[in-house]
């Protein structure tokens, strides 16, 4: 077999067969293929699309380059959750506690930020002393004992997918949907869960800007966990507008514990209670949609899910007290109020700015080496539909730093009318 064939043949829209596409992944993870041919099939990829089979081989092979967790002795259906990726997306933070409190196991591996997207990793790591790295043994034994642990991915996890995330990053094949597919489902298929729940973001702060690129996406991932046997549902959701209020990472997690005590933006606590609702509903056999519903309010309103919040900073070596008293989350030197210049309805907010203009304060990284300044980020005080006067405060700015281009950035981000905006939808449609 011979890449540049491989390349050719995709190069002229070809149906790759299985071989084909694991001999390209096996010889690109040992090294063998460089990565100017990688690319270049990448970029083949990117313009001819694969047929779902050519997407599920992928998929396969990329999950078996490396080490695949084996979760069999968590007792019980294990059930995973995963973002595509957005601005203010906190999620996991409640709905692991939630679904750990109604009797659903999460044994989850995040990732970090990167770019203007945020990262659960980064975001637990603002509470002192929270390891996401855990032994194995112990991590089993969390999930078992607590209902949730959340780490981060080992070395070996899809070692296929590091390699190509990084390349697509810097040659313009991100945004293509058998490679994100491919990507997202063999990590979520290498962490060993039974089943899936995704939540495919759509919008100007994620990957997939229209709702039918974010179905397609959705339904080729659906695809995928049928055809290797793992139930997978996927959200498609807003992402027109950061999720929530905060952008940053210790104001996100206050953020989370606002919503698990009761306190949480309207938007974000509803999409949380959706995305709970569901993974009950997988995970348990003896309840329905509504009464899993039932349950996760439950959870919220009798402060069991926030108790599991506490058990896992607990169990993860971090200071439970930050959850109980926030003011002990390292604060940012300056919090600058931002005003409106004109007033109107907010008619649009464009997350990507927003999460760019935290990502300049040092909120999120621009390069994978960044360091991350946990205590910065930005509050917004006013989302679309809501109406504007002049001098409102629009924003606060948590900063260490000069904010200038923070500011501008905010106020671009907003765009007003004169006419009443209705609230936008959060959930656009589920594929089950
Ligand atoms: N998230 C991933 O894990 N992979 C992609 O390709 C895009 C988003």
């Amino acid at each position: 077999m011979n890449i540049v064939d491989i390349i050719a043949k995709k190069r002229d829209g070809l149906e790759l067969t299985t071989e084909e596409i694991s001999y390209f992944v096996k010889g690109y993870t040992n090294k063998e293929i460089p990565d100017y041919q990688a690319s270049a099939l990448c970029m083949a990829i990117f313009f001819k699309s694969m047929t779902d089979r050519e997407i599920a081989d992928l998929t396969f092979s990329m999950l078996h380059s490396g080490d695949v967790i084996d979760l069999t002795s968590i007792e019980g259906i294990k059930v995973d959750k995963h973002s595509t990726g957005g601005v203010g997306d906190k999620t996991t933070l409640v709905v692991g506690p939630i679904v750990a409190a109604c009797d659903t196991k999460l044994a989850k591996m995040s990732g970090r930020g990167l770019g203007h997207t945020g990262g659960t990793l980064d975001k637990l790591e603002s509470i002192d002393g929270f390891s996401i790295n855990v032994e194995s043994d112990d991590f089993i034994k969390q999930v078992n004992e607590v209902g949730i642990s959340v780490i981060g991915q080992t070395a070996n996890l899809v070692p296929a997918d590091k390699l190509l995330y990084s390349l697509r990053d810097v040659t313009g094949t991100v945004a293509s949907i058998p490679l994100i597919a491919s990507s997202i489902m063999s990590k979520k298929l290498a962490s060993g869960a039974d089943k899936i729940v995704l939540d495919v973001k759509c919008g100007n702060g994620a990957f997939m800007e229209t709702i039918d690129d974010a179905k397609e996406l959705a339904n080729k991932m659906v695809a995928i966990g049928k055809l290797l046997n793992r139930e997978t549902v996927a959200f498609i959701t807003n992402m027109n507008q950061p999720l929530g209020l905060a952008v940053g990472n210790s104001i996100e997690v206050i953020e989370a514990i606002d919503t698990l005590n009761g306190n949480g933006p309207e938007d974000f606590t509803s999409l949380c209670v959706d995305l709970a609702t569901e993974m009950i509903c997988l995970a348990r056999e003896d309840v329905d949609l509504a009464k899993a519903k039932k349950l996760v309010l439950e959870s919220i309103d009798n402060k069991s899910a926030l108790n599991k919040l506490v058990d896992l900073i607990d169990r993860q070596g971090g200071n439970k007290e930050f959850i109980t008293n926030p003011d002990l989350f390292k604060q940012a030197d300056e919090i600058i109020e931002v005003k409106a210049l004109e007033a109107g309805y907010v008619k649009a907010l464009d997350a990507l700015m927003i999460g760019e203009a935290a990502m300049h304060l040092g909120a999120g990284r621009k390069v994978k080496t960044d360091a991350v300044d946990h205590s910065v980020g930005i509050i917004l005080n006013k989302k679309i539909s809501d109406y504007i006067e002049i001098d409102d405060v629009i924003a606060y700015v948590h900063t260490n730093k000069a904010a200038n281009e923070t500011i501008e950035l905010i106020r671009k981000a907003y765009t007003l009318t004169s006419d009443e905006v209705k609230k936008p939808e959060m959930v656009y449609h589920i594929v089950r």
